[in-house]
């Protein structure tokens, strides 16, 4: 029984971090905004709406929206109550023990890993089009992965490599330069719907439904307001990263649950109405594009919004990157801390002071799957993984409350155990309506993770003595 053993509840176990004790709830917040609005808004809405939902795509961000916040609920709970650097991952170790745990930090691995290639797809899109705009077209070859056409996606995969040399040379999350970066995105995002507010045509609203709720195209991929949801839900990745960072908070039991409940629910508003707008300025059918937002505004023939706003685009993306990759080693850290992966991955290279292995391995790793893979495969893969951690922290949550009743809850998730039954039961939801090689690709993803327990991991746990 010892691959259920559980570690103590402790947050003491983070290092490595530069900003100690430095955050509060607003830069929290702002954190959570940094990390979410990304390529889910400014790239997967319109292809969603073209291919799954129509502009019912509004309603798949609602759903997905309503999932995340019964998650976010047991997130907040378990962040102010374990603590950690860990995210899930801690959780689950000090709630289900380490095999669970390990599953949980595998998956997070590929969540994070992923996110970071296709956010950086998404920047590619805009980026081809800002060089078009000053006419520097690239060639399609070179923007596009080989399943869609074209060798390998260039700008995505450069883009890795240079956030990488960045994250080495020591650059880190600052909450200056974050909240700089928020503010520019949420000004492209504020621009676009002061301009697409007075354009909109609401015959375009109509079919509201044209996929229905659930159904399957020729191909036999699922499409209607459901399947958007499960893609759409990629918009919302990102608000699990503010528990990544509790060890920088100066109050986290306080501010943490503020800092994640908050940037999900100023988002969700912002989806809500981008998505509305984009289906009410063009007909959905134009949007299946790798830059929709900016290209509607074109084909408005308001060039300069557009430019403004692509410029917006690029910069907000970088930080979504940044932060996701730097939440990438936070959580490989945290488990070869643990031994659970192997004490090669936590050196600190003493001149940089960064992780300079763990930051090399991801970004090649990363950068291959940025060039090579297209972005919905991408973003499928992401979902499968989020959704199933989501599925284990509201797990988590009834799980301590029974196990563990003792423990110091500064939130509490409301009316437990339901909200936590419902968010696992619509993550879960959100997950039946994936695609079949997404959830093949996940599952050998997870059995390759349990093969290296078995092999590595559980002989090397620090509980293992
Ligand atoms: N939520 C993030 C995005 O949409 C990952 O880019």
């Amino acid at each position: 029984m010892r691959i259920f053993r559980t570690k103590a509840v402790s947050t003491d176990d983070c290092s490595g971090g530069s900003l100690k004790r430095c955050l509060g709830a607003l830069d929290l917040t702002l954190l959570g905004i940094g990390a979410i609005i990304g390529t889910g808004i400014f790239v997967l809405t319109g292809i969603a709406a073209a291919t799954q939902a129509g502009p019912a795509v509004v309603l798949s961000f609602v759903f997905a929206g309503l999932a995340c916040a019964f998650a976010a609920l047991a997130y907040a709970e378990l962040a102010a109550c374990v603590g950690g650097c860990g995210s899930a991952y801690g959780y689950s170790y000090a709630a289900f023990g380490e095999l669970i745990a390990w599953i949980i930090g595998w998956d997070l691995i590929l969540e994070y890993a992923i996110s970071v290639a296709a956010v950086a797809n998404g920047w590619s899109g805009y980026f081809a089009n800002a060089l078009t705009a000053v006419g520097l077209e690239l060639p399609d070859y070179l923007t596009k992965a080989p399943e869609k056409g074209g060798i390998i996606n260039l700008p995505a995969s450069a883009i890795i490599i240079l956030l990488m040399a960045l994250l080495i040379a020591g650059v880190k999350e600052s909450a200056r330069l974050n909240t700089v970066m928020v503010s520019v995105k949420v000004l492209a995002i504020a621009v676009f719907v002061a301009v697409a507010s007075a354009h909109v045509d609401p015959a375009h609203w109509d079919p509201f439904l044209p996929f229905g709720w659930f159904g399957h195209d020729a191909e036999g991929r699922p499409t209607g307001v459901l399947a958007g949801a499960s893609i759409v839900f990629f918009a919302y990745v990102g608000f699990d990263a503010v528990s990544t960072a509790a060890e920088e908070a100066r109050n986290p039991m306080r501010d943490v649950p503020i800092g994640i409940i908050g940037s999900l629910v100023f988002c969700t508003l912002i989806y809500i109405v981008v998505a509305g707008l984009l289906t009410g300025v063009v007909p959905y059918t134009e949007l299946n594009v790798s830059s929709p937002v900016a290209h509607a505004l074109q084909l408005l023939g308001i060039r300069w919004a557009s430019g403004l706003v692509a410029t917006g685009v690029i910069a907000g993306l970088t930080t979504v990157m940044l932060v996701l990759y730097y939440a990438l080693t936070r959580i490989i850290f945290a488990m070869s801390r643990d031994g659970l992966l192997s004490p090669w991955f936590s050196a600190v290279n003493t001149r940089t002071q960064t992780p300079v292995r763990v930051i090399v391995l991801c970004g090649l790793f990363i950068s291959l799957v940025a060039g090579f893979v297209p972005l919905g495969e991408l973003a499928e893969l992401v979902n499968i993984g989020t959704l199933f951690a989501f599925v284990l922290v509201c797990l988590g949550v009834i799980v301590l409350r029974v196990t563990r009743p003792e423990l110091h809850r500064p939130f509490k998730t409301p009316v437990v155990p339901w909200f936590p039954i419902l968010g696992a039961l619509s993550c879960g939801a959100l997950m039946a309506f994936l695609p079949a090689l997404t959830w093949l690709r996940f599952v050998v993803w997870l059995l390759l993770g349990i093969g290296i327990y078995f092999a590595y991991s559980y002989r090397h746990s620090r509980l293992a003595d």
